[in-house]
């Protein structure tokens, strides 16, 4: 079984801080890296290392080819990762050195500029034993869920970064929502009730270090996260996200998946960068 993830593609540009940059502050940055990036990216990267099947549909510029590289080399098919003549969007990800925390300012670009026979062209292989998975980092990300729909697929939904009104809409659709602690109280507030309610099988509800809430309509329970020293918490989420839905396509087992991702997450956040610092299966499966 594949995964189609609809996602982002960015190149991350990284900047060390002693602090968060306050409104109307300059401050020199005491250390500067870039690598791949993008909340998409990471997660098709974290689906690959587990060693699930991802199917990757986006866009970026050939400038950056080496990031398209970087993506087959973990064996992510790359067949509908357009190259589109606006700039690869980017990230410009601020870490506080710290508290290990972030703040991400993100410039869309190419992401934006995929269109509905892209979308088609992407999926016209997928089944309906296939997963499709999207965030709300790229255009036509309706499209991609109805027309995943239509083929009977699975459909997972990270819903970031938040908008309300792009969640609401995918409510009715999708299987599997993911959100983070912020994300399900605007959520709630969209809503005007418990996020439990919101009609959707599987919610996850990250937690940042202490772990995921997962609420299902027979179970609800909170998966905690090894204790570590975090130095970069940028992509965690992602990674999280990636590895369990790997893992869970391969063998539908929810408590040992969730297991599975919460270690390989917390190995990321010990490490600066997003794509890059994501563990491979050996080291998750040592941590374990
Ligand atoms: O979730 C982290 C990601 O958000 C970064 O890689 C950045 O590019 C933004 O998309």
């Amino acid at each position: 079984m594949a995964i189609y993830n609809l996602g982002s593609v960015n190149v991350d540009y990284f900047y060390s801080l002693p602090h968060l940059v306050r409104p109307g502050e300059t401050l020199a940055a005491n250390d500067f890296t870039q690598g791949l990036g993008g909340k998409g990216a990471n997660q098709s990267v974290a689906i690959a290392k587990a060693g699930g099947r991802v199917k990757h549909i986006g866009a970026m510029h050939p400038v950056d080819k080496r990031y398209f590289d970087q993506l087959e080399a973990l064996n992510i098919d790359t067949t509908h990762l357009f190259m589109s003549e606006t700039p690869t969007g980017h990230g410009i990800v601020m870490v506080d050195e710290v508290s290990a925390e972030n703040q991400i300012l993100v410039y869309p670009g190419a992401n934006f500029a995929i269109t509905e026979q892209m979308v088609d062209e992407g999926l016209k292989d997928a089944t309906a034993s296939d997963w499709a998975l999207c965030q709300n980092e790229t255009s036509q990300t309706e499209h991609f869920m109805k027309c995943a729909k239509a083929k009977g697929m699975k459909l997972c939904y990270s819903a970031a970064p938040f908008d309300a009104d792009k969640t609401l809409v995918m409510l009715p659709l999708i299987n599997m929502l993911v959100v983070n602690e912020i994300e399900a109280k605007d959520l709630e507030r969209a809503l005007n009730r418990p996020i439990k309610e919101c009609g959707v099988e599987h919610i996850l509800v990250t937690l940042g270090s202490r772990g995921v809430r997962y609420i299902g309509s027979e179970d609800e329970f909170i998966m905690p996260s090894p204790a570590v020293d975090a130095v970069d918490t940028t992509g965690a989420g992602d990674t999280f996200l990636g590895l369990f839905l790997a893992r869970y396509d391969q063998t539908g087992d929810q408590k040992a998946s969730l297991h599975f991702a919460v270690t390989g997450a917390a190995i990321q956040v010990t490490r600066p960068g997003t794509a890059d610092a994501i563990p491979s299966l050996e080291e998750i499966e040592s941590a374990l």
